[in-house]
């Protein structure tokens, strides 16, 4: 069910002072039992492909198929391209029907950032698509996106206002001291660049790296302004623990079905449990 475009949706949630929270998905297992846990929650969801995900499907195949299972969805599924450093493949997902794209031009000098985010956005304008850009460096690694620790690089108040000002984009992803991946250790968090940003641009902000952070951290991300907030190593972990787990409790049983739904209630109970913690502050 298509109710609310991305736009529309951070937008609400930033007004209301909860975030969507975005799941990485990677094969149809793991984006039915995302939908299904928000539909027990009754909340909208973003599903979110990496481009290696992406590149093993091909961008038609995978398109079709989360667009198959977010039209029969009885809640909001908005099917999102995370991290995209390609402007073709960009532009690929966006003609498959992916809702919204992020483009990661982080890795560029801040003008040629901005003006292959143009490029995209230009793209997205005439399709109905929207896009997300990202300013400074997220640490850590994210399928085969790595960035090492001494080249991450947290945004600046200066430099967000120009970027958001100049690209037009959606939504917008500074560098806030979260990471991708596991923390080695607690994170230094930059809590009052996102509440400027909450104040001074009607841009909502997204929060990457949302695997391990605690609740107060959450609530307080959301509180100042995170509208979306993205979760993939956890969903990982809960697949690839769950096969093991499963085969380990259950190494006779010869029941795929089973074994599926098993990894559904693994994913299904990351998702229950991040979606409520986003939403438990709602206005
Ligand atoms: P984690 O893998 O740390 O949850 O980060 C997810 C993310 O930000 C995807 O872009």
């Amino acid at each position: 069910m298509k109710t609310k475009s991305f736009k529309e949706e951070l937008q609400t949630a930033k007004r209301r002072s909860y975030a969507v929270g975005a799941f990485n998905i990677f094969n149809y297992l793991s984006a039915r039992a995302v939908i299904r846990a928000a539909q027990k929650l009754d909340a909208p969801v973003i599903l979110q492909t990496s481009t290696q995900t992406v590149r093993k499907f091909g961008p038609q195949e995978l398109g079709t198929m989360l667009r198959q299972l977010a039209w029969n969805a009885s809640v909001n599924v908005i099917v999102h391209l995370d991290h995209c450093q390609n402007v073709e493949m960009a532009k690929a997902c966006m003609d498959a029907g992916w809702d919204s794209v992020m483009f990661d031009g982080s890795h560029f000098p801040l003008e040629d950032n901005i003006r292959m985010t143009k490029e995209v956005i230009a793209y997205a304008r005439h399709r109905g698509v929207y896009v997300e850009g990202e300013l400074g460096r997220i640490a850590g690694v994210e399928d085969d996106l790595q960035v090492d620790d001494d080249k991450a690089k947290g945004a600046t108040l200066e430099e967000s206002l120009y970027y958001v000002r100049e690209t037009g984009v959606d939504a917008f992803a500074p560098a806030v001291g979260t990471a991708h991946g596991v923390y080695k250790g607690t994170p230094v968090i930059d809590f009052d660049l996102v509440k400027a940003l909450k104040e001074q641009i009607e841009t909502p902000v997204v929060i990457h790296g949302g695997t391990g952070l605690d609740e107060d951290t959450f609530r307080r991300l959301i509180r100042n302004g995170g509208a979306k907030v993205n979760v993939s190593t956890a969903i990982k972990h809960a697949y690839i623990d769950g096969c093991k787990e499963y085969i380990q409790n259950n190494p006779d049983k010869l029941d795929p079905i089973d074994f599926d739904q098993y990894l559904n209630c693994a994913i299904g109970d990351i998702v229950l449990y991040h979606i409520e913690l986003f939403r438990r502050d709602m206005k």
